[in-house]
Order: C-alpha cells, then structure tokens, then sequence
C-alpha cells in the first residue's frame, strides 16, 4: 500500500476510549480494581513465594544458565500460571478432543470485555483477530505493509527482536533513540520528526509499556506520535504485550485508543502470555485494527498463508485468563511491585548501580555505566562474580551499553538472594579497587 494512502482513513469508533471515565471496576472476574489494596497476595489457589521447581520443563530460561546460577533474564516468570487457565486447560484436554478448531465468539468477546474493563478501550468485533505471536504477527505486519529497503523506526534501548527481523527481512532499521537524563527516559520528538521525514519510511514501532526501561507512555506523548505519523503517513505498530502488568499508579493506554490519528494509523498487538506467564503456550497473541484499510490487507495476509489458524491451547488459555483471570492478575500485581521496591531500595544503597524503577512488568533496568566496566567485563561480573544471569543491555541497541535488565519475575526469596549475592560481589570488586 503506498504510505500515504491508509492516512485518509479513520475511524472514530476508536476514540471512544479517549471520552470514558477511568476504569473504576473490573467487572472481569475481579470485584473492583480500587481494591487492589485490599487484595490477598496468597489466598487459597495461589503463593507466589512458592518455588516452583521447572527442571524437566524444558525451560529456555534455566537451560541456558549453569549450575548454581540464578538465571534472570529471558521475560518469563518463575510462577505457576493462574489457576483459572490451568483448569480451563486441563478441562479441555480430558474431553480428547483435539480436531480442527474454529475461533469461537468468546475467543473475541472475552477481549473485548478485557479491553474495556482493563484499558478503558471500546474496541469492536470486526477490529480483532487470533495472531500466532507477537512477534510473528509484526513481522507479517513488515511483510504485509513494506518492501525490502524500506525504513522501520525503533526506539532503543528497546526489545532487540524488533530490529532483528525486520533486518532478517531486509528492512532498513532506523533508529530513534530514547532520552535519557540519569533518572528517567522520554522520547526525542524533534529527532522523532526529522527521521520520519526522510524517505521510505514505512513504520514506527512503539513499545507501549516499554521493554526494558519499563516507561507506561503518557497519552499526550502516544497522540503526539499519532499526529507525526499520520502526517508523514507512517504506520505504528503498538506492541502492548507487557500492558496488563502495569503496576500500581499507573495506566496503560492503548495507542489506538488515544486520537483519531492513532486509530488511522495504529495496529495494536497484545497477548495474555506475559501476564498470565503462558510464553510456552506459544502462538497465543491478538491484533486490534481499527482501521479497515489496514486490517483488511493484514488479515488477507494472515489468511494466505495459514497463520489465522489459532491453535486450541490459545484459544482456551486467552478466554480463561481474560474472563477469571482478573483477581489472580491484581495479585500477581501487588507481589511485582513489592520485588520492584525490594531491588530500588537495595540499589539506592549500593553505589555503582542504579536502578530505573519501572512503571509495568517484571523487569528492572539497571544503570551500571559508574562502574566503568566494558559491556563483556560487566556481564562476566554478574555471571561470575554474582552468580546471576542477567540480560546484556547493549543488545538492546543505542543506549543500551553499561546497562543491563533483571528479571524479578520469582519468588522474593530468590529475589533476595540475588541481591545477597550481588552485595558480596559488590564488596569484592570495591576491596579489589
Ligand atoms: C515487547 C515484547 N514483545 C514481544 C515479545 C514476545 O512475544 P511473543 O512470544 O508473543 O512473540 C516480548 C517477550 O519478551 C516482548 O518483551
């Protein structure tokens, strides 16, 4: 499609979200969102101090890490998933029923509701479809809305697989960089404005909340990227995979919700496999697309090479967690944030890290520039001094050297014990010095 064709187009339905009162109840399953503060974080059916044994699991995470090693990098969490899907799931396998399955009317319902309750979005049926993955469903967004050579526009620090199939695909990455004073990131809108003027540029991809500086955009920063994009008719794909995980004080906004420019020009991807830890569950993701003149050719897409096909697992675990998903999710909520304060509080005390508390999920952003170690030194630091292994924040991209990303997705106990680990460490390279 040429750039500026799909630019004319708008739908307003979409901006509703803009006009309604802040979500006041989760009617999801989930009494009322404003008692969260009175929420268990164990009850009955759930502990998220339990450790959860995954050997024989065939854990990406553990096994890449050696013996003795915490491992706290990939994004998934050490806990049991909600017991909502579990049961759904297992219910669903004990009838033997595995043949060809279409996507049921709850499969949409059960987002929808999700949307509003959660979000404050009020998205319709037409705008959603079953997607194999994030990040599947954006590389056929590259496929399906450019051509080998054309520009992708990434804000990095930000999740490296953006930049890595987009580069597979032959794509141009652009990048925008976010930035940074010491304390806290934003985006560099005049920079923002003259890349997207240059030529063949095609797409902008927003991480909305942000992995890994963990920032839950402003909505007047995601409408003033809404009306730069659609002015310069450039697309934006909204990866919103870590937004239910916001944590409190915070709200997500869903880009496509915010203006009628961001409708135009928005493709919003989200999943419950972060939020619900069903990474293994895999295939599992959804787009919203307000806007027919690109849901239209995207779905085409999807159709023409099989990849609208949802797989059973997906189709049970997304409408079990969205539909009683709610109270295990506030919980779960409550516990992250209690980890996040855990590790700010240390790093507040220990000089030559930092931490950038963030604003959603499960990952902490570590500044260790003050310790004036190169990237390979600083890695090998936490991997063999501390026993942990910690994501390298130079494969983040522009920005990202001297940082790196810890998983706090596991009980406090371990959370504990890395610290324990790194403060030792931590005394033996300043005894060194
Ligand atoms: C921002 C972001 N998008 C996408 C993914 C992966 O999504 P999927 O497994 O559905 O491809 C991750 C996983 O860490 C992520 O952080």
């Amino acid at each position: 499609m040429e750039r500026r064709e799909f630019i004319k187009i708008t739908s307003t339905a979409a901006c509703a979200a803009a006009l309604l009162p802040s979500v006041g109840g989760l009617m999801t399953g989930c009494k009322d969102l404003k008692d969260e503060g009175k929420l268990p974080i164990t009850n009955d059916s759930w502990n998220f101090d339990e450790v959860v044994d995954r050997s024989g699991t065939w854990s990406i995470k553990y096994g890449r890490a050696s013996e003795g090693q915490i491992p706290m990098w990939i994004a998934d969490m050490d806990f049991r998933t909600a017991p909502a899907v579990s049961s759904a799931l297992k219910e669903r396998l004990n009838r033997d029923v595995l043949g060809y399955t279409f996507t049921p009317e709850e499969f949409y319902q059960s987002i929808i509701r999700w949307e509003k309750e959660m979000h404050g979005w009020q998205v319709e049926k037409d705008w959603v479809a079953y997607c194999p993955g994030v990040i599947t469903a954006i590389n056929q967004a590259y496929l399906t809305f450019t051509e080998p050579g054309d520009g992708i526009v990434v804000m990095p620090p930000v999740y490296n697989l953006f930049r890595m199939y987009a580069e597979r695909l032959g794509r141009r990455v652009v990048d925008s960089p976010l930035l940074f004073n010491g304390n806290c990131y934003r985006m560099d809108f005049d920079g923002l404005e003259r890349i997207l003027s240059s030529p063949n540029i095609k797409i902008l991809v927003l991480c909305n909340p942000h992995n890994p500086v963990g920032i839950v955009w402003d909505p007047d920063d995601l409408r003033r990227i809404a009306s730069i994009c659609r002015q310069k008719g450039v697309l934006v794909i909204s990866d919103e995979i870590h937004a239910d995980l916001t944590l409190p004080g915070h709200r997500h906004s869903p880009f496509c919700s915010v203006s009628d420019d961001a409708s135009a020009v928005g493709l919003v991807f989200a999943s419950p496999t972060k939020s619900f830890n069903l990474a293994g569950v895999s295939m599992t993701a959804y787009c919203i697309i307000p806007n027919k003149e690109l849901r239209e050719p995207y779905l085409k897409h999807l159709r023409d090479l099989k990849l609208n096909e949802a797989p059973i697992p997906s189709l049970v675990a997304t409408i079990a967690a969205y539909t009683e998903g709610a109270p295990w999710l506030q919980s779960l909520r409550k516990y992250l944030q209690s980890n996040v304060q855990e590790v700010v509080d240390f790093f507040s005390n220990n000089l030559g890290i930092k931490a950038i508390p963030p604003q959603a999920s499960f990952l902490v952003w570590l500044d260790c520039r003050t310790m004036g170690l190169q990237q390979e030194e600083l890695m090998r630091f936490f991997s063999n001094k501390a026993g942990l292994l910690l994501s390298n924040g130079a494969m983040y991209g522009q920005g990202g050297e001297g940082f790196v990303r810890m998983n706090i997705g596991c009980p406090r106990k371990i959370v504990k014990e890395a610290l324990g680990r790194l403060t030792q460490a931590l005394e033996i390279v300043n005894v060194m010095k």
